[in-house]
């Protein structure tokens, strides 16, 4: 991850002018953390697999002058996850600073017993 100036005017933390990236943004809670670092200033892409529904978000944030962008992953696959890797390291000049890994599942079992697959 690049290093960034955390601090907004208030000297508080601060994702303005910040890149991140969202796995799973178009709905629930990815959706939400997209719109609010965005609308914090955060310069966002994010993924989802349906690529309809990711172009009504994409145009609505940015009719809201939020700075969005994204293009169809589906996390589960390796190869999509490179190839996400690699548009987002392009579109971000390879200066990632923040990572919602948010797109998941919830398999319950001992950490140790975890395969890549997983
Ligand atoms: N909601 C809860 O109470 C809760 C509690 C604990 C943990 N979580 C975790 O929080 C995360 C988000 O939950 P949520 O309730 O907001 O889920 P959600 O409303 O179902 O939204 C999931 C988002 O991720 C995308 N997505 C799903 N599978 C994907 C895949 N394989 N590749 C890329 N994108 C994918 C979906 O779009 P597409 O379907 O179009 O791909 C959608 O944008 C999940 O990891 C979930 O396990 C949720």
């Amino acid at each position: 991850m690049a290093q960034m100036e955390t601090r907004g005017g208030d000297g508080r933390w601060s994702p303005k002018g910040a890149t991140a990236l969202v796995t799973g943004g178009t709905r629930g809670i990815g959706h939400a953390i997209v719109e609010e670092l965005a609308k914090h200033g955060a310069v966002v892409y994010t993924c989802s697999r349906n690529q309809k529904q990711l172009d009504e978000c994409l145009e609505k944030w940015k009719s809201k002058g939020l700075k969005v962008t994204g293009s169809v992953c589906d996390v589960l696959s390796r190869m999509e996850r490179e190839k996400l890797m690699e548009n987002v390291t392009g579109y971000f000049d390879g200066k990632l600073n923040i990572l919602v890994n948010n797109a998941g599942t919830n398999v319950l079992k001992e950490a140790t017993k975890f395969t890549a697959e997983d």
